[in-house]
């Protein structure tokens, strides 16, 4: 690969090609032990071939053409060992192959093991944001066409690529030693070919990289159609849903098209070439001979050499494909491993804490139930404050996107224990403001405090251990009934995670179901109905018993009786904690210490409820418009 990759103009594309793929090669690295042993073994292989062909003229110019002028049992003699002695190089030189073969898919193994774990070690640490701008298709498909790629190349084509260049190398000295007058020749030839592949290579690699992302284009469309397939029914979208993906798969189709045209003539190209070149080479051979200027043997031996030397060149072009696919997939990997993780610059951390006699907290290894925030100052000295759950905002401004400006001016302050609402209608901002409170988006100057300290200096795992969050859409995974509940708190004893779904109410439906808590979830809650799910999310919040509890619409699709129930059960879980509640369905939110109502992003008016039915402004509007349509 290093030939035709550096013949490449610097700057143009090619130029990324050679940087990833020594980054490949770094990851082959990692294994060095065996890596020595393949390059051993590849030179043992090379090596033999190189000697065998050698000896090729010692045969001819010491035993055949002397034989054939007179025989003597001598010559036969000597003429049979050389023989098995060559034998025995190139069976040596045989099963040296096989070996590093059977090594290198090892190390193209434990590499693509390594390669997969960077990317989901990546993946796992990369902000929201990411995924707000990315399908999940398309990231999918780094993990199954662009890692096959790399397997494909690292099996076949790395250890091809060594051999030939120790191959070439040695030949290449032969050739000098035995004619320079031929290696002349040859070189001329081999300067014609290497142009051929770089005029090639240059034109394909830019359509493999279009290959490898309308892959990731076409697997995404299919993602989407699939988790939206009772969407596209409902609205009988099959025939417009085919349409859309006859295009991507068109432009698919084509990509591949471009890229594989320009690799395929590549390979007949540099196959006549090679024969040419041999034709030539034997007749300039000839006529030296002719002349009295070189040896038969020497000529016979170099043709043979001329054989070995452009045949990994062959090689290498007929790898082409598999290679710059493997290439074009991998720079799609490393732009994702390249990717800024999520930024975390918090020091303060949460630890379990026991109460001393005077009141301090101290530090201490076991659960106890008290917990407090470990606050390391500039001065050397730590602080420990008790976690309570006291949350304000400052004056709060933010948007996703830099230029538009979705929460304005917000201030407010939830004491320890109270139940603070949000309601507005749909878009004004209610989510948001919880994204910030956990820090799945970043408020650039610290405005956001949490018992009295700034969000920004939270470890984020911390700050999101203190908190649980029922998001407005749920998510199950696939596992057991157990397994999802106990998500909030993966060393929840049985009786806890019971006792969680109690609170929520969940108890009653999970009972009924055949397996009852041993239930398999599949398909993200696919065989639960939509309220079943909420219950559950909810049991998981609860099953974390965190500070501060942040409910986003947890209870819009559970039937009022039951919500009621929650409510009760969730009241006594409500002692002592900050909850932020977000409700569509006022009658939640009426028993709040406080009601926010948004707008547009701002706090149009706040209060309890009697304050704000008496203030009859929007909140007024909305709940006697409840009544009105019930
Ligand atoms: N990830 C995002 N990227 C860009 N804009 C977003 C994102 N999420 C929400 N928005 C925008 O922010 C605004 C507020 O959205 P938010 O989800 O906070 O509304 P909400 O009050 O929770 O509404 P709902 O009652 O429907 O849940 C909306 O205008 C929405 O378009
Ligand atoms: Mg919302």
């Amino acid at each position: 690969m290093a030939g035709p990759m550096k013949s490449q103009k610097p700057g143009a594309k090619p130029k990324n090609l050679v940087k990833t793929f020594s980054r490949i090669l770094g990851y082959i690295a990692e294994n060095k032990p065996l890596l020595i042993v393949v390059i051993l073994g590849i030179t043992i292989s090379a090596g033999a071939q190189v000697a065998g062909t050698s000896m090729l003229k010692r045969v001819i110019d010491q035993y055949l053409e002397p034989m054939l002028k007179s025989y003597s049992s001598e010559l036969m003699a000597g003429f049979l060992k050389t023989i098995l002695l060559m034998a025995g190089i190139y069976l040596l030189g045989a099963l040296s192959s096989y070996m590093y073969s059977r090594l290198m898919l090892m190390i193209s193994t434990k590499s693509l093991y390594r390669i997969r774990t960077d990317l989901f070690r990546k993946m796992e640490s990369l902000p929201i944001k990411y995924f707000d701008t990315h399908t999940h298709g398309e990231l999918m498909s780094r993990y199954t066409n662009d890692t096959d790629a790399i397997r494909e190349m690292l099996s076949n084509s790395v250890a091809n690529v060594i051999s030939s260049a120790i191959t070439v190398t040695g030949v290449f000295t032969m050739m000098v030693i035995y004619s320079w007058q031929l290696t002349i020749v040859v070189i001329c030839m081999l300067f014609i070919s290497l142009n051929a592949i770089k005029f090639i290579g240059g034109r394909s690699s830019r359509y493999f990289m279009k290959q490898q992302q309308n892959i990731g284009k076409v697997n995404g469309y299919i993602e989407e159609m699939m988790e939206g397939q009772k969407v596209v029914k409902v609205f009988c979208h099959e025939e417009v849903a085919k349409d859309e993906f006859n295009q991507l798969n068109e432009a698919l189709c084509e990509a591949s098209t471009n890229a594989n045209t320009y690799a395929n003539v590549l390979m007949p190209i540099m196959g006549n070439l090679s024969h040419i070149q041999y034709a030539v080479t034997a007749i300039v051979g000839s006529i030296l001979t002719i002349n009295g200027i070189l040896t038969l043997g020497t000529v016979i031996s170099f043709l043979q050499f001329t054989r070995n030397f452009t045949q990994p060149i062959t090689q290498i072009s007929q790898q082409f494909n598999a290679v710059l696919t493997a290439l074009a997939g991998a720079e799609r990997i490393f732009e994702l491993i390249d990717e800024n993780p999520e930024e975390d610059h918090g020091y303060v951390t949460l630890v379990n804490a026991k109460e001393n006699s005077d009141g301090s907290l101290t530090e201490v290894e076991d659960r106890t139930g008290i917990w407090a925030w470990k606050h390391p100052h500039k001065d050397g000295t730590t602080t420990y404050t008790r976690v309570r759950g006291a949350v304000e905002f400052d004056d709060v401004v933010f948007g996703y996107e830099d230029n538009k400006t979705i929460l304005r001016n917000i201030s407010l302050y939830a004491k320890p224990g109270q139940k603070i609402a949000f309601v507005g209608s749909t878009g004004a901002g209610k989510t948001t403001i919880t994204n910030l409170i956990n820090r799945f988006y970043d408020v650039p100057d610290g405005r956001i405090r949490y018992d009295g300290i700034n969000i920004n200096k939270i470890k984020k795992p911390d700050l999101r251990r203190s908190m649980a969050m029922v998001l407005q859409d749920t998510h199950l995974f696939t596992g057991t009934i157990m397994d999802n509940i106990r998500y909030g708190k993966m060393d929840a004893t049985e009786e806890e995670v019971l006792a969680a779904a109690k609170l929520a109410n969940a108890d009653s439906f999970i009972k009924h179901l055949p397996k009852g808590y041993e239930t398999q979830i599949t398909g993200d809650g696919a065989n639960l109905s939509q309220g079943q799910r909420q219950l559950l999310a909810i049991a998981r919040a609860a099953v974390a018993d965190p500070p501060v509890l942040i409910l986003d619409e947890a209870t819009s699709s559970i039937d009022t009786r039951t919500e009621a129930l929650i409510e009760k059960g969730m009241d006594s879980l409500m002692q002592g904690r900050t909850v932020f509640v977000i409700a569509h369905r006022l009658s939640t939110v009426r028993n709040s210490n406080a009601i926010m109502v948004l707008e547009n992003g701002e706090i149009i008016e706040r209060g309890d409820h009697n304050e704000l039915i008496a203030q009859k402004g929007k909140y007024y509007q909305l709940y006697t418009g409840m009544f009105e349509l019930s």
